[in-house]
């Protein structure tokens, strides 16, 4: 099952997708976290090493997926919406390949793998999206089951909508602080994402009245999925010091299984995944990427293919 959690910068999307993380593999459930953010906080709040950025990766991991697929007639060829296809390499979630081979083992379990930070040599030349595309090239490949979980802290705002990323998650968790603008967030994911039929759960954090509550329920329009109010455990985990989840109020350890429950809830439909995998792409391909490859890119889609656990058998 895969998550993200998204919101305006500071809004607590690295501290919620961390608690969450800990809290799956408090469980003894499988996790793979990603820190997708630009600026990489996630192995910190999980007190993990640092990950090796798949940014800087991504050649090998665009040759490791696209295996002998013939309609992908090279590396660079190979764009952050080229979806699998006969022939591509498939990944399940902490499997022994090498793209889960970049990430860190967290204490609690968790592997953590980490697009890697905004460097002067992406300013002006390339977008933030260079570094995203890696993400959404491991969830357009990956075939994951009930009881396993990727959990991705996203970028602030609304910039995965630049790509199909934000399509990928069987649940965004739209975390916002009860002010106008964290709403503001939650109103323009509403609005693109109902378009993709893509499934927002509102999550208050921070809050710290009766007032707030009364505030992010009425300009949401709807009963946030969970609330979080201030957390005094969030600072300790935050300096280094010991943390466990026991530390936890009792609010936020009810918000944590009330996400768990919705995921786990989710219906997946392979089908639908695959067609919005391959929307995106034509779209891509079509506004920039075939005229810089050089060749027609949508002809790397292929019909005779669908994401699933049945394809595993066929391409792995
Ligand atoms: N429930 C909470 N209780 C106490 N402190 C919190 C809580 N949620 C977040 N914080 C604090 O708010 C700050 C911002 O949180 P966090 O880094 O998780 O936000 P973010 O959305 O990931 O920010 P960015 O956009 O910079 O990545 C941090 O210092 C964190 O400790
Ligand atoms: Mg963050």
């Amino acid at each position: 099952m895969k998550i993200a959690f998204v919101g305006k910068g500071g809004s607590g999307k690295t501290t919620l997708s961390s608690l969450f993380v800990r809290y799956l593999a408090a469980r003894g459930l499988p996790v793979v976290a990603i820190d997708a953010d630009i600026n990489q906080h996630l192995a910190e709040a999980l007190g993990a090493g640092e990950s090796p950025p798949m940014g800087a990766h991504l050649p090998e991991i665009k040759e490791y997926l696209r295996g002998s697929n013939p309609r992908i007639s090279s590396a660079e060829a190979m764009v952050k919406t080229t979806p699998p296809g006969r022939g591509s390499r498939l990944l399940r979630p902490g499997g022994g390949d090498p793209v889960h081979a970049l990430g860190t083992t967290a204490p609690c379990g968790a592997l953590l793998l980490a697009t890697g930070p905004f460097e002067d040599d992406d300013l002006g030349v390339s977008c933030y999206h260079a570094k995203t595309g890696a993400v959404e090239l491991y969830l357009n490949h990956l075939v994951d089951g009930p009881g396993e979980y990727v959990v991705v802290d996203c970028t602030a705002g609304a910039d995965s909508f630049a790509s199909g990323l934000f399509t990928r998650f069987d649940l965004t968790v739209l975390v916002a602080e009860p002010t106008r603008k964290g709403i503001s967030v939650y109103r323009q994911w509403q609005s693109y994402a109902a378009g993709f039929d893509v499934p927002i759960a509102l999550v208050g954090n921070k809050m710290q009245s009766p007032e707030d509550l009364a505030f992010l329920g009425s300009q949401a329009g709807e009963e946030p999925l969970a609330m979080i109010g201030h957390e005094p455990a969030v600072r300790a985990m935050e300096q280094g010091r010991p943390f466990s989840l026991d530390d936890l109020g009792p609010d936020t350890t009810a918000a944590l299984a009330a996400i768990k429950a919705r995921l786990d809830a989710m219906p997946r439909d392979w089908a639908r995944y695959a067609s919005l995998a391959a929307e995106f792409h034509r779209r891509n391909a079509r506004s920039w990427a075939s005229d810089r490859a050089g060749e027609d890119l949508t002809s790397q889609i292929d019909p005779g293919f669908t994401l699933g656990p049945h394809a595993l058998a066929v391409t792995v």
